[in-house]
């Protein structure tokens, strides 16, 4: 069997979690090492006064590791500069935080070249190899100019951006052209496949092929939506784990009488933070008698803290968080708790479990792997409710969420009532649909279809449709159709309604400190 090399700018496997915010990429990526013989090569992390191409290797977790030191100007325009400057707030539709320095470019072209002239003396006849996310888009490119001939393969983590907002990039002609140096080019769902191909078919003058394939450059490539998921069996662990536990048992003691309402991520401003708290406070305003019986708790560790707008975003969020609470708060209740810390999986699982609702609401966002894990550390029996934003990729899937639009703020007040007064069959029957898609569309399937599909690159011109990839009957999509017609009504009066579910919550805890240790039903 092949070996499989994976490439990627953050190489995190477990040992380093619970040190920097480990994002959804990281996770798959050593589930995905674990079945397949090979390496993960790419960034250390760490800087030096010279780049000298010294290797790093180790093994963790049985996942061989290979990462090599950036130079500290390369980290700035690499990294800081055209990877989280540029690409990242335009690629999430923000072009109004979007930089557009021409030294960027120079050093995201050198890192690229840097780290292909390193990897590929490290490349065997017969191996596969995949690269990963936004940072690597040139890769390829670097590699096949030192002469390597294997297949590529390329999946973004991130969503890919309409023509009309790519075009604002000086260089993105280059860029796309440069994605056509390899063989196949995946994304995590169709909506980010039909941008790319809009930009190939009407910016560079390219062609869909009858076969499936995307003409353009000169070249072909095959394209697909590859779905990630979560590696279930391994997060179930993690939930049922002792440090989960505890964390639930924490979260519990200072929620008693209260539900409680979660956020989990980096912080980023793509994630639609600010947006959540105002439809907090436009939730605490509509609802005056609910106000002491919800807690918000926020966690979002710092990320790329040397990036200006990620510091900003900062000072805004604590500006937001301090009017709100000094308008609501008692003196022995705050609406918001806010936690700037970085915790394992296996603690938030517990918090996931303890929480009510969780609003995984970005303002863009490739796939969201909080909003898979949430569901997965749930109680069958008595579930939290996700409200979840259209706007992320994982809603093309998770259609039993609570959809919201997190610009609204009244709307995302709406739907954080209608998810607290959910009544718990419904929310049974709405976690027993999303379990059965997490558990489907898992990091194996994601793993086993990309990898399956790259082979089959080198099989000749096969039709799409006899790709080992799902698709849509377009010879596209491997994910599951959007069920369509309307959703199912919710009861939100009467019986049924969320004061009634609040007073049941009361009573269902009792009063008493003694009690919250236990595990409680959440309504
Ligand atoms: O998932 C998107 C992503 O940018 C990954 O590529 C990255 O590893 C993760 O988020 C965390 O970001 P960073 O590596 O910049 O800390």
């Amino acid at each position: 069997m092949s070996r499989l090399i994976i490439v990627s700018n953050r190489v995190n496997p477990p040992e380093n979690q619970g040190q920097a915010p480990a994002g959804g990429l990281a996770i798959a990526l050593t589930a995905a090492l674990k079945e397949y013989s090979g390496f993960w090569f790419g960034w250390s992390g760490e800087t030096t006064p010279t780049f000298t191409g010294q290797l790093n290797e180790r093994t963790i977790d049985g996942v061989p590791v290979v990462t090599v030191d950036l130079e500290e100007s390369d980290f700035q325009e690499y990294y800081n500069g055209f990877a989280n400057g540029t690409l990242w707030p335009l690629f999430h539709y923000r072009i109004d935080l979007t930089a557009y320095e021409r030294s960027f470019g120079q050093g995201y072209d050198r890192v690229n070249r840097l780290f292909a002239e390193t990897l590929a003396p490290l490349v065997q006849p017969g191996d596969l190899i995949w690269v990963h996310d936004y940072h690597l888009i040139p890769m390829a490119r670097e590699l096949r100019r030192l002469g390597v001939t294997n297949p590529i393969g390329f999946f973004l983590h991130i969503p890919w951006p309409a023509p009309q907002l790519l075009t604002t990039l000086p260089r993105h002609r280059q860029l796309v052209q440069a994605l056509f140096d390899y063989d196949l080019v995946g994304f995590q769902t169709d909506e980010w496949l039909s941008a790319f191909e809009a930009y190939v078919t009407g910016e560079a003058g390219g062609a869909r092929r009858d076969d499936g394939r995307l003409v353009a450059f000169g070249r072909t490539l095959r394209a697909g939506a590859f779905p990630i998921g979560l590696d279930v069996q391994e997060f179930k662990a993690l939930a049922a784990s002792p440090l989960a536990a505890r964390s639930y048992d924490r979260i519990a003691a200072h929620t008693v009488f209260r539900r409680l309402i979660l956020g989990v991520e980096r912080l980023d401003y793509s994630k639609g933070i600010e947006e959540r708290l105002l439809g907090l406070e436009q939730f605490l305003q509509d609802n005056p008698d609910l106000q002491r019986e919800v807690m918000f708790l926020q966690v979002a560790p710092t990320s790329r803290g040397q990036v200006e707008a990620y510091q900003d975003l900062r000072e805004r969020i604590d500006a937001l968080t301090g009017r709100i609470n000094g308008v609501y708060a008692d003196v022995d209740w705050a609406p918001i708790r806010f936690v700037n810390q970085t915790y394992g999986r296996d603690e938030l699982a517990g918090l996931y479990r303890a929480a009510d609702v969780a609003l995984v609401t970005p303002l863009r966002d490739g796939m969201n792997l909080v909003a898979k894990e949430f569901v997965a550390a749930q109680d069958p029996d008595d579930p939290g409710v996700l409200v979840l934003s259209r706007f992320a990729g994982a809603a093309r899937q998770m259609r039993e969420a609570v959809i919201v639009n997190p610009y609204s703020r009244e709307e995302m007040a709406d739907a954080l009532k209608l998810a607290l007064g959910m009544e718990r069959k419904e929310r049974v029957r709405r976690w027993e649909a999303l379990m059965d898609g997490v558990s489907r569309h898992d990091v194996k399937r994601w793993r086993d279809d990309f990898v399956a599909a790259l082979e089959a690159t080198q099989e000749g011109l096969l039709p799409l449709s006899e790709l080992p990839m799902r698709t849509d009957g377009h010879g596209r999509s491997p994910i599951d159709p959007i069920p369509q017609g309307p959703r199912p009504p919710l009861n939100l009066s009467g019986e049924a309604g969320l004061q009634d579910h609040l007073r049941a919550e009361w009573g269902a805890r009792g009063s008493s400190f003694g009690a919250l240790a236990v595990r409680h039903p959440k309504a």
